[in-house]
């Protein structure tokens, strides 16, 4: 039995998590800013049969005083922690120059400083505990070219990078990373993008994973204590097209996402 801390944990990806942790036993502390659907999620946990215990709290993983409050919160009630998912984060579209600086600040916020303050608050729980693993998000977009969403795409790179180090700084403490390289999922996420929606009419047809499938992955990985996984074939063949083709799979980008 681990204790798990899963950040974004109000839908999608993060929501599949916690459910599929708490159904093996796991007892899950899970954040996010929306109440109602922390609620839901609860409800859901405490209708599965052998789950394990639950603990929400209301975080916006941008606040380094509240991810603290949650890391407290988990090793109060279980009295450690194991395993960290740094899952939180935003997308956004429109050009650097023009795109309002509210919604590049709420991106860097989310899926930068949300990142650090989750590793943060986190990891002396998990030193306290003898070592554990953290999961960072990343995305096939890390190291795409991706004019009118290089924000979001400059995020999840520095997400990858930052797995990379923080592996080795963490070696020492029995502590491991994976980097979770992620192609298009079926969740919120698109709808609640950021910035305008670009050509979303001529968008190429993408195969999307279901949430559920990407937290069984994720959870296998953290098994095998996997420094980097990606989950399916169709995106390691982009990641091969980042490699080899990048200035053309730039120019397709940029006619798809410009407006
Ligand atoms: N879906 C995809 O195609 C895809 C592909 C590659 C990578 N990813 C990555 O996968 C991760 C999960 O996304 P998803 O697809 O599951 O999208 P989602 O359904 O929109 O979930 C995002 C989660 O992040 C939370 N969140 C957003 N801002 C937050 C903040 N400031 N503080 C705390 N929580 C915050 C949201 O909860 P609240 O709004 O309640 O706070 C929500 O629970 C993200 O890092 C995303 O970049 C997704």
């Amino acid at each position: 039995m681990s204790v798990v801390l899963i950040t974004g944990a109000s839908s999608g990806i993060g929501y599949a998590l916690a459910l599929a942790y708490a159904r093996r036993g796991d007892h899950v502390v899970a954040t996010a800013r929306r109440a109602d659907r922390l609620a839901a999620l609860e409800a859901a946990i405490n209708a599965l049969p052998g789950h394990g215990d639950i603990l929400t709290v209301c975080a916006d993983a941008a606040d380094s005083a509240a991810m603290q409050s949650a890391v407290d919160q988990a090793v109060a009630r279980w009295g450690r922690l194991d395993v960290i998912i740094a899952n939180a984060g935003v997308g956004q579209r429109g050009s650097i120059v023009d795109s309002d600086w509210s919604d590049l600040e709420t991106l860097l916020r989310t899926n930068i400083d949300g990142v650090l303050h989750t590793i943060r608050a986190g990891v002396p729980a998990l030193r306290r505990s003898g070592g554990g693993h953290i999961v960072l998000i990343s995305s096939v977009v890390a190291t795409m070219i991706t004019p009118y969403a290089a924000s979001y795409g400059a995020s999840k790179a520095f997400v990858s990078n930052l797995a990379r180090s923080l592996r080795l700084e963490l070696e020492a403490d029995h502590i491991g990373v994976t980097d979770v390289i992620l192609g298009r999922t079926a969740t919120e996420f698109n709808e609640k993008r950021l910035g305008h929606s670009g050509r979303a009419a001529k968008a190429p047809i993408i195969p999307v994973m279901q949430a559920d499938a990407v937290a069984a992955g994720i959870m296998r990985a953290v098994e095998r204590r996997q420094k980097r996984v990606v989950l399916r074939l169709f995106d390691r063949l982009i990641l091969l097209g980042n490699a080899l083709i990048p200035a053309w799979i730039g120019r397709r980008a940029l006619k798809q996402y410009r407006t």
